[in-house]
């Protein structure tokens, strides 16, 4: 994966499907009005967002949007029209598979995958054109059109009039991150949440990092009538440190009432190697693999929380919200220690651990950072005390999507120009491979490439 790379971070997130939703494109809503009063919240159905004079253009020649973001939703070869073929996905045999282990008839019917993999509103909400083969359709993340369809590309219409109306604020990145996680981790909906018992089912194991997901879907151009019409332009760099706040949170958040049912946690919140590895004691060549790592202080032994979006946390408030960096380090490590001795106590320190990420969020929305932010940002994510901590393979690979985004946000903040962005790809090429293979994760090859990328930044200027 990576902008402009054909390749997963994580092999998973290219398996080619060429499979496009089939969507019956109908005529645009000008030339066939619904009834609007009293439909707030009401889901349409992608259909109704539809028609060459709305938004399914043959090509971007749209005077304010694109105006082709269906073809964008849809397109069958890029990651861009994952969401379209959400549902179909459910269809496959892969997905037949999983349901089969769960018990759960068929994945296309049932609502533990329908949470995620298309748009379950309930009855009441669903428009005439709603379908749920639609997959994870417009409104699943713009909301339900009822209230604004009609009013939203009329003479006069705001953003913040679409808003009122029921439009969610994507360009918000707290809100944006909100929606995406909700499917990209987990939110409140009943089944909505990839358990460890949906992996261990064959569910693929979840990856998310807002700025880059964000671009590896968008539909959008940034652009002066963009910010004309009054709408947060976040960049990549404040977008990132965003949704590391908004996943830590969500995390903790569900991290007390998310549990397997049974004794334990759910051990999706725990690193996936640290149990599962192989190991025979007497083979006399088996050595244990975990390593001490300074910011997780842990008895040897104990399944580590899932630090990946802590760590980033850790390294963006450092330098971009100083006076909050030192609680949250603290608690951090009380939160590891405590998840070791007392479940009870693991639980409290957790919550107070969501609560000082939530005000990093704030902070982070509120901050401009500066080129001089950014760079100590990547330095100081790749190098030095920080980067000891990648010794797991989540927190290895979000420190990957980290450069990537970050040396994105070095070339939009013009602190080096796309040339020499260009010099440093081949060592973050090395950097993604490292990270390729959950279970070919050397931290220590990965640890080395990381540093090769921040080494080769340093030396541009
Ligand atoms: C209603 C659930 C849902 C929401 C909300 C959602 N997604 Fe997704 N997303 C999915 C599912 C399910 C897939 C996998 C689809 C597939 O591969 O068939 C996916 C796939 C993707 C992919 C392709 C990744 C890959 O590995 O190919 C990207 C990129 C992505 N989502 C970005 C986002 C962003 C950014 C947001 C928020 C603005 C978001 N998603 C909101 C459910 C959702
Ligand atoms: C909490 C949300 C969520 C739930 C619930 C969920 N999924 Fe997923 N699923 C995702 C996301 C997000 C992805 C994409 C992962 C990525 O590429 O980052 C995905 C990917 C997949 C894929 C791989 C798709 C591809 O393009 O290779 C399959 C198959 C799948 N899910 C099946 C299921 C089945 C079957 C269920 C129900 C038992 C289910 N999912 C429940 C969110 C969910
Ligand atoms: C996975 C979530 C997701 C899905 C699905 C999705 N969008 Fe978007 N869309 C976004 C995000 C994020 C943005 C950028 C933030 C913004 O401007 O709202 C965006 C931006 C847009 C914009 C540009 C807004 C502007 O002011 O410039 C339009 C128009 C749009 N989407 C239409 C659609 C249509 C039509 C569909 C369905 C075919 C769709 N979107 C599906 C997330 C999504
Ligand atoms: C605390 C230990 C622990 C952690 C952490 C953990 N697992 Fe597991 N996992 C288990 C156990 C125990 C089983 C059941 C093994 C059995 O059925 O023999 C299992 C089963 C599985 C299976 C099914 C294996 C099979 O051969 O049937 C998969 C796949 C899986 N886990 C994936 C994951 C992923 C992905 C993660 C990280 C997100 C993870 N696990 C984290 C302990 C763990």
């Amino acid at each position: 994966m990576g902008r402009g790379h054909a390749n997963g971070v994580i092999g998973f997130l290219c398996a080619a499907l060429a499979a496009v939703v089939a969507l019956s494109l109908a005529p645009s809503v000008l030339a066939d009005p619904e009834p609007v009063a009293g439909r707030a919240g009401v889901h349409e159905g992608v259909a109704t967002c539809a028609g060459s004079t709305c938004h399914s253009r043959p090509v971007a020649s749209g005077l304010v949007v694109r105006q082709n973001e269906l073809i964008t939703w849809q397109d069958p070869h890029t990651e861009a029209g994952a969401h379209s073929r959400a549902w179909k996905v459910l269809t496959q045999p892969r997905a037949e598979a999983i349901a089969k282990r769960l018990d759960i008839g068929p994945a296309e019917k049932a609502p533990a995958c329908l949470a995620c993999h298309a748009d379950p509103v309930a009855a009441g909400q669903r428009g005439a054109r709603f379908q749920i083969s639609d997959g994870v359709g417009c409104e699943a993340c713009h909301g339900g059109a009822g209230g604004w369809i009609a009013s939203h590309y009329a003479v006069g219409a705001t953003h913040a009039a679409n808003v009122e109306r029921g439009m969610i604020a994507l360009d918000d990145p707290k809100t944006r991150a909100a929606r995406c996680l909700d499917c990209h981790f987990g939110g409140s909906g009943e089944h909505q949440f990839v358990s460890h018992r949906l992996m261990a089912a064959g569910h693929p194991q979840i990856s998310f990092e807002l700025d880059l997901f964000t671009s590896l879907q968008k539909h959008h151009d940034i652009d002066a009538d963009y910010s004309a019409r009054h709408k947060v332009i976040a960049g990549p760099v404040k977008t990132w440190a965003v949704g590391q706040a908004m996943a830590l949170d969500r995390t903790l958040t569900l991290y007390g009432p998310r549990h397997t049912g049974g004794a334990f946690p759910d051990f999706v919140f725990f690193d996936c190697q640290s149990c599962h590895r192989t190991f025979s004691s007497d083979d006399p060549k088996w050595r244990p693999v975990s390593e001490p790592n300074p910011g997780r202080p842990i008895p040897v032994g104990a399944p580590p929380f899932n630090d990946a979006n802590m760590i980033m946390l850790s390294a963006a408030a450092k330098v971009a919200a100083p006076a909050l960096a030192g609680r949250f380090e603290t608690e951090s490590r009380d939160f590891h220690q405590a998840l070791a001795q007392n479940g009870g106590v693991a639980a409290a320190k957790a919550t107070a651990l969501a609560a000082t990420s939530k005000s990093l969020a704030d902070a982070f929305a509120r901050h401009d950072f500066s080129r001089a932010e950014t760079l100590a940002i990547f330095q100081g994510l790749l190098s030095g005390e920080t980067a000891k901590r990648y010794t797991d393979y989540t927190g290895a690979s979000q420190a990957v999507m980290a450069a990537d985004t970050l040396l994105n946000g070095l070339v939009a903040e013009g602190a080096i120009d796309r040339a020499q962005a260009a010099r440093v790809r081949p060592d973050l090429d090395r950097a993604y491979s490292a990270v390729r293979d959950p279970n070919a994760f050397h931290p220590a090859e990965a640890r080395a490439a990381l540093l090769a990328v921040a080494e080769k930044v340093r030396g541009l200027k």
